[in-house]
């Protein structure tokens, strides 16, 4: 069977409209993080409804040990391979550390970068009453915008930590509101108890996609590597892991070796006479 392909009859790329309308469905919405072609067509064949170029790449990919390193033109490179891979599923880009903080006018310049170059459907920011200037100059230049509140990586130096739950109510639910009112299309939810997440998300009229928020989102983002335990040694509670590719990787690569140093492979079938 030939893939299918972008903008063809037979298939229905979600859309920021279309994601958006999902707020409140039974159904809920699947968000998991890519970063290259293999990945994101993977996802996107599965029937994942977006997916997030994460700047946690600088983490799993590049082996940071924060987000904060992460640049402009990284996000872009990453950006525009998985939305090459990708033919359904809508395409988020974060915009990295310092490329929307100076002010609404550097956002829309370098969400303007990152929409034209990658192809993406969105990108996605951190903060919610601290970055409402930019999320509405964002929203009224077109650009499509999704936010991002509770635990902040990219704040990890103020928050004091990566892990660290946000249990201030009144000001999660004010960011929340704050990111809707400003035009946010969506918001995720990251690391807030689960009694605060659903009420925040029953307060919205945006859907609300969790990580370590509880049930009562409207959706939940993983990033990929944990979720399919390619990742080792983070095991926060609200992490479950689909599947041990660690460990099947390691057990392909061991024999592998131990193949060629015993000169097993290559055998009859995998030559050329
Ligand atoms: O960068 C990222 O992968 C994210 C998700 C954790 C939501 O922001």
């Amino acid at each position: 069977m030939s893939e299918p392909k972008k903008n063809s009859p037979t298939v229905s790329p979600m859309s920021v409209p279309k994601f958006a309308a999902c707020k409140g469905r039974e159904q809920k919405l699947t968000v998991l993080t890519a970063y290259d072609f293999v990945f994101a067509s993977l996802f996107d064949q599965a029937g994942v409804d977006a997916i997030l170029v994460g700047d946690s790449l600088g983490m799993v990919v590049q082996g940071k040990s924060t987000t904060m390193p992460v640049t402009l033109d990284q996000m872009i490179y990453h950006g525009e391979i998985v939305v090459r891979a990708v033919h359904r599923a809508l395409v988020i880009v974060d915009m990295p550390f310092m490329s929307y903080q100076v002010s609404p006018t550097q956002a829309v310049e370098n969400a303007g970068r990152i929409l034209k170059e990658t192809g993406a459907g969105a990108v996605k920011i951190e903060g919610g009453v601290q970055q409402v200037d930019t999320i509405r100059a964002l929203a009224a230049a077109d650009l499509p915008v999704m936010a991002h509140v509770g635990m902040r990586p990219q704040s990890v130096k103020k928050l004091g930590g990566m892990s660290k739950v946000q249990r201030d109510e009144a000001a999660l639910l004010a960011d929340a509101q704050a990111a809707e009112e400003a035009g946010a299309f969506a918001i995720v939810l990251e690391l807030i108890p689960r009694p605060i997440a659903s009420a925040i998300t029953k307060k919205l009229t945006i859907p609300t996609i969790g990580i370590g928020a509880g049930p009562e989102c409207d959706g939940q983002v993983l990033v990929s590597y944990d979720m399919l335990g390619l990742t080792q040694g983070f095991q926060p509670k609200f992490l479950k892991r689909y599947a041990d590719l660690h460990a099947s990787a390691m057990e392909a690569t061991t024999r592998y070796i131990e193949e060629v140093r015993n000169s097993q492979f290559p055998d009859a079938a995998h030559t050329h006479e």
